[in-house]
């Protein structure tokens, strides 16, 4: 069960952070080229939201099973074991608490500029939080 949660989370993280760099970038572009906020930048958030909530649903039970996570809780002097099992999931936490808040509260603006520029500061946001506290050296 831990070796394909694992490899799930550590596949499925490529996706999260293209597409978050895709909606990113698409969103920049809304507001530099004062475009309309149409049905397919809409789908490019939603579909960055789904597959970001997906890699936390499944980190969620990773976490449980993992050496590297809930049972390295607590060796806080072990750099490697502080990040797996507390900074890498706390940050993604918030990092995804904001990319959810952007995907709500875009909802609820009518003007596309302001629309693209929920979707640049919080997926924005979120991205950089992920970026800052991933096990890179686990990872690639
Ligand atoms: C622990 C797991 C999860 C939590 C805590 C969670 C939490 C949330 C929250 C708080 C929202 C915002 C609701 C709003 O303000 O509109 C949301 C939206 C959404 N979530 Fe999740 N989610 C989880 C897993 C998933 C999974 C596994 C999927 C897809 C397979 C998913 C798909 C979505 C979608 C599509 C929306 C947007 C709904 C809309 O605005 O139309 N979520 N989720
Ligand atoms: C979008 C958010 C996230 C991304 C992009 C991400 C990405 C990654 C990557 C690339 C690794 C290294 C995988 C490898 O060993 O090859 C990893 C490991 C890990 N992640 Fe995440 N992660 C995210 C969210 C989370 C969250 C929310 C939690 C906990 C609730 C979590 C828990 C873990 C754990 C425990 C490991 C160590 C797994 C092991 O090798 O045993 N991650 N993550």
């Amino acid at each position: 069960m831990y070796q394909i949660l694992q490899k799930f989370h550590s596949g499925w993280a490529y996706l999260v952070l293209v597409l978050l760099l895709v909606a990113v970038v698409n969103a920049i572009i809304g507001i530099t080229s004062k475009k309309e906020f149409t049905a397919k930048d809409r789908k490019i958030g939603l579909f960055t939201l789904i597959v970001t909530h997906i890699q936390f649903l499944v980190a969620l039970f990773l976490y449980f099973v993992s050496p590297l996570g809930k049972a390295a809780f607590g060796q806080m002097s072990n750099a490697a074991l502080r990040l797996t099992s507390l900074e890498h999931p706390l940050i993604n936490l918030i990092a995804i608490a904001l990319i959810t808040i952007g995907w709500s509260s875009h909802k609820k603006l009518i003007n596309s500029e302001a629309k693209f520029k929920k979707f640049a500061i919080f997926y924005g946001l979120g991205l950089i939080l992920i970026l800052s506290r991933l096990p890179w050296s686990l990872w690639l």
